[in-house]
């Protein structure tokens, strides 16, 4: 059973997903219905491949999720955390290695064509739009969507009730934390199958993070299998089920989040002791 399910206790999950995979009752998360397949939900496998023409940044490195789950990459800056997230994304030159989404081998695939997919992305960087207001953020999480979308902006002035209240004032003003919701929010407009968050508690107090890490698990509660960077490597372990150590574009460490935090070199090296 994962660690989070007995300490974290917020069972109000509203962001619906269809497709996903509800967990909030589910004791045993590994042992709910999934089709005959043992294969991550989504797997970045192998991967070598770096910028342009430039050197390989990424060795060899295998990241994935699976269903109802939350994964967690760590790791030194400069390992490589985000050069994974967007070669899972499609915005690398790989030469080795592939990324396969519920089976489907995507390594062929623009970002757009994996967001129809199913893959919801916040990078670390410039992840909203400043000069836009809240709502507008939202709206153009949307943009591949044809059909209605207004349940789910509910659903996610819902889940985070502070971007309701600023839903007319400019993304830009928000405070980080406020900002990170937006970038999160908007990645939810498209209904994700999986989603993928770069440092989503970048710069914010700890108690802000402590609330995002709950929204987080809130979101991977709806059946939405979360795969995320965290600079806050022992708080995010704690909510990992799967957890992975980067160094130098290689996979350093590997484990279940408790297996990491236990583990007497992660925690020398990456964990401060
Ligand atoms: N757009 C880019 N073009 C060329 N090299 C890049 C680019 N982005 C990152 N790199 C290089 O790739 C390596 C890994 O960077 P990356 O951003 O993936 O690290 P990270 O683990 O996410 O670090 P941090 O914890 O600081 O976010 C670094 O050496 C960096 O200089
Ligand atoms: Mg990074």
């Amino acid at each position: 059973m994962s660690d989070y399910q007995n300490d974290r206790g917020n069972n109000d999950a509203s962001i619906t997903n269809p497709s996903g995979r509800g967990s909030a009752e589910n004791t045993d998360r590994k042992g709910q219905a999934t089709p005959a397949t043992d294969q991550p939900f989504l797997i970045g496998n192998a991967m070598t491949g770096g910028y342009g023409k430039g050197p390989d940044i990424l060795n060899d490195c295998t990241v994935a999720v699976n269903r109802g789950e939350i994964a967690v990459i760590v790791g030194p800056n400069g390992a490589g955390k985000s050069t994974a997230m967007k070669a899972l994304f499609g915005m690398l030159n790989m030469h080795g290695g592939r990324v396969v989404l519920d089976g489907e081998d995507i390594s062929t695939l623009s970002p757009q064509d994996r967001v129809i997919k199913g893959m919801g992305f916040v990078p670390q960087v410039r992840n909203i739009f400043p000069s836009l207001t809240v709502e507008e953020n939202l709206e153009m999480g949307a943009f591949i969507r044809k059909d209605d979308f207004r349940q789910t902006m509910a659903q996610i002035y819902d889940l985070f009730p502070i971007l309701r209240d600023k839903r007319r004032q400019a993304a830009g003003e928000l405070s980080g934390g406020q900002r990170q919701q937006v970038a999160v929010g908007r990645a939810l407009m498209t209904k994700p199958k999986v989603l993928m968050l770069d440092e989503p508690t970048a710069g914010v107090s700890p108690i802000v993070m402590d609330e995002l890490f709950d929204r987080i698990i809130e979101v991977a509660r709806t059946g939405i299998p979360i795969l995320m960077v965290e600079q806050n490597a022992r708080q995010a372990l704690e909510i990992a089920d799967k957890g992975y150590v980067l160094v130098t574009g290689r996979n350093a460490h590997t484990g279940t989040g408790k297996e990491l935090l236990a583990d007497p070199e992660v925690r020398r090296s990456f964990l401060g002791g």
